[in-house]
């Protein structure tokens, strides 16, 4: 193997909150507050190597693995990573952590590569790189599974499936289901069953001081209230045991619509007196609409491009889709699928554009209750505008509406996690692809990016502005991501004294501003 670089490592500089009782002793290094440290792959690979399993992967920038390992969804704002560290066991992960915390390094979980927040950026260091983690275990009784650290949507859906079962993930095939579930979790089964967080039963929980720990109802259970809506900010899950569920009809409807913009208060009339503010029909499990430029279509206006997925027959599915069939479409398509199909049928499958990594997006979120047709008709016309002014910025935009059924969301006592928008049944996110080093555009699309948002939530006056923790850009104020009755942050707090007290999570939207 060829010499390795020598790379730059960022000291933590919260040395001073490392107080007497922590038992560690720099090992390697001297532990100085405000310095530098460098550290080459090749020294933690023979460091570290030495004290976890041979099935943990060490490489740097030099290796050939690097550029997927660090590949980022969104790269506005990418986390610098010096080193790789793939655990090959879970048991590994104290052991990394420990390490790191010797040598003054900070660490950084991943596990798909999605996060989206801009206080990602303010990350340098060890990226602990869960994808060998994928076991899934089906327990006998067939009422739950444990999964570790690395699953995701994808992955889940379909090992679950074959063998009979379902359980509640993230819609897109890609993401992470701890990436997803760690903040709720949005996805088809939420009107049946609740979000990802809701079936979460227990899971095994690396601390930010290298301590293993078991957080279910019994055992460290005012955590396990923060890891269901919070818990990126309180540490490493490298397994968890969920509610798993008999997998249900067969086959999955799904109907995809385009219509122009002159059906818009059609669409969104119908849409909301379909949805009936929180009661849409349990088994009309998901359905995503996008503004977006198809210029074969039209060149000079977005269109409306939707999608409905349906767990059932196709005629139950239809009886219920009437009213958008009535509404004039440019365009549409129909099919029924296995569940695992359902992905790729609604575009949110492993290889659909949604999934896509490596732009430079600039987005923002809004939670609704009910469409506001007047403000949907100005978001659009906005949109209609750029496409005059800032062509190629709206070439790389869509505007995403999601409805769920929600029924048994809403079902779960808003106070017994801390995932805080119960309320909210619709999902709102603007995203803008901008090209790299084009400052004018990305400003031009963060304008954008802020109009939208204040449309949604001007269209719900009297309605608290809500950022879902997975969707926010991190620039929104804690409590519009945590939940506006200040109780939510303050115990939020006050279990990030108790189980981070030095403040280790402090990327995902951090609950305790950093360095
Ligand atoms: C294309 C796309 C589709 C999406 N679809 C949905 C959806 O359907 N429903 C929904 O709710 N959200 C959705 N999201 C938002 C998604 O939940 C977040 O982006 C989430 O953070 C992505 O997780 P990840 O594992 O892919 O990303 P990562 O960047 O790998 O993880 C995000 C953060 O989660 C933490 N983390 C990840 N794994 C672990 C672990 N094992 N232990 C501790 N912390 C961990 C880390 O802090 C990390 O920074 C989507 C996002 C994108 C980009
Ligand atoms: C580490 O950095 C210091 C100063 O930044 C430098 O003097 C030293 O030679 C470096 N060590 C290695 C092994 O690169
Ligand atoms: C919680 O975890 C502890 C420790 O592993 C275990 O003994 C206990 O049975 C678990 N409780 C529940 C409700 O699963
Ligand atoms: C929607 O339902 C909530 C109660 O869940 C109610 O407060 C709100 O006013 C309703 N909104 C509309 C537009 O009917
Ligand atoms: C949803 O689908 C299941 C069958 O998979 C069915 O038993 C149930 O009645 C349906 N619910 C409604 C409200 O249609
Ligand atoms: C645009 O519309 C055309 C014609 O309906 C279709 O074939 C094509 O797939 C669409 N493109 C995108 C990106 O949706
Ligand atoms: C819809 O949005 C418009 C424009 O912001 C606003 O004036 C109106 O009050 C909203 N309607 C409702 C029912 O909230
Ligand atoms: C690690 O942190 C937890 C929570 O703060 C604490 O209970 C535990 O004692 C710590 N472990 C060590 C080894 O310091």
């Amino acid at each position: 193997m060829k010499i390795l670089a020598s790379l730059v490592l960022s000291i933590l500089s919260t040395a001073p909150t490392f107080v007497a009782g922590a038992p560690t002793t720099p090992r390697y290094f001297e532990r100085a507050p405000i310095t530098r440290l460098n550290l080459t792959s090749a020294e933690v690979q023979r460091e570290l190597g030495a004290l976890v399993s041979d099935t943990t992967v060490i490489f740097g920038p030099e290796d050939s693995r690097f550029a997927v390992a660090t590949e980022r969804w969104n790269r506005f704002a990418v986390p610098q990573i010096q080193v790789v560290i793939a655990p090959g066991q879970e048991s590994d992960v104290p052991t990394i952590v420990k390490y790191c915390n010797d040598n003054s390094i900070p660490f950084l979980t991943i596990n798909r590569g999605h996060g989206n927040p801009q206080s990602l950026g303010t990350f340098n260091g060890v990226q602990i790189n869960m994808m060998n983690l994928l076991q899934i275990t089906i327990q006998p009784d067939g009422k739950s599974a444990w999964f570790q650290g690395g699953v995701y949507g994808g992955l889940v859906t379909k090992y679950l499936w074959d063998h009979g079962y379902v359980t509640t993930t993230g819609s897109c095939d890609c993401v992470g289901l701890m990436g997803a579930g760690l903040g709720g979790g949005h996805g088809r089964h939420e009107g049946l069953y609740g979000m990802v967080s809701d079936n979460i039963r227990q899971l095994n929980v690396v601390l930010g001081n290298g301590t293993a720990i078991r957080v279910n109802s019994t055992s460290n259970s005012d955590l396990l209230w923060a890891m269901k809506g919070a818990g990126h900010n309180f540490g490493i899950v490298t397994s968890f045991e969920m509610n798993i569920f008999p997998r249900g009809p067969d086959t999955w409807h799904y109907h995809n619509y385009v219509w122009r913009g002159d059906k818009l208060e059609a669409l969104f009339t119908a849409l909301n007196a379909f949805h009936n503010n929180g009661s849409t029909p349990v088994n009309m499990t998901a359905n995503f609409g996008n503004f977006f430029m198809n210029t074969t279509i039209t060149p000079d206006e977005p269109v409306i491009w939707w999608t409905f997925a349906y767990r059932g027959s196709a005629a139950d599915a239809e009886r219920l889709l009437a009213p958008f069939n009535a509404i004039g479409s440019v365009y549409e398509e129909s099919g029924d699928v296995p569940y695992p199909g359902i992905s790729h049928a609604q575009q949110t499958g492993l290889e659909d554009f949604i999934c896509i990594p490596g732009n430079i997006r600039i987005t923002s979120t809004a939670g609704l209750q009910v469409y506001n047709v007047t403000a949907e008709r100005q978001i659009f016309e906005g949109f209609k505008r750029r496409v005059r002014k800032e062509p190629e910025l709206a070439a790389g935009t869509a505007i995403l509406h999601e409805g769920y059924s929600t029924a048994a969301v809403g079902t779960f006592d808003s106070a017994s996690s801390a995932y805080p928008f119960r309320a909210d049944h619709h999902l709102m996110l603007f995203d803008a692809i901008v090209p790299p080093n084009n400052k004018k555009l990305e400003k031009a699309a963060w304008k954008w990016a802020d109009e939208v948002r204040e449309l949604w939530n001007k269209g719900q006056p009297g309605r608290p502005v809500d950022a879902y923790v997975n969707y926010a850009n991190g620039f929104e104020p804690l409590e519009q991501i945590y939940g506006q009755e200040p109780w939510r942050l303050q115990r939020l707090r006050a279990l990030k004294r108790k189980y981070d007290p030095q403040n280790r999570f402090r990327y995902y939207n951090p609950i305790v501003k950093g360095d």
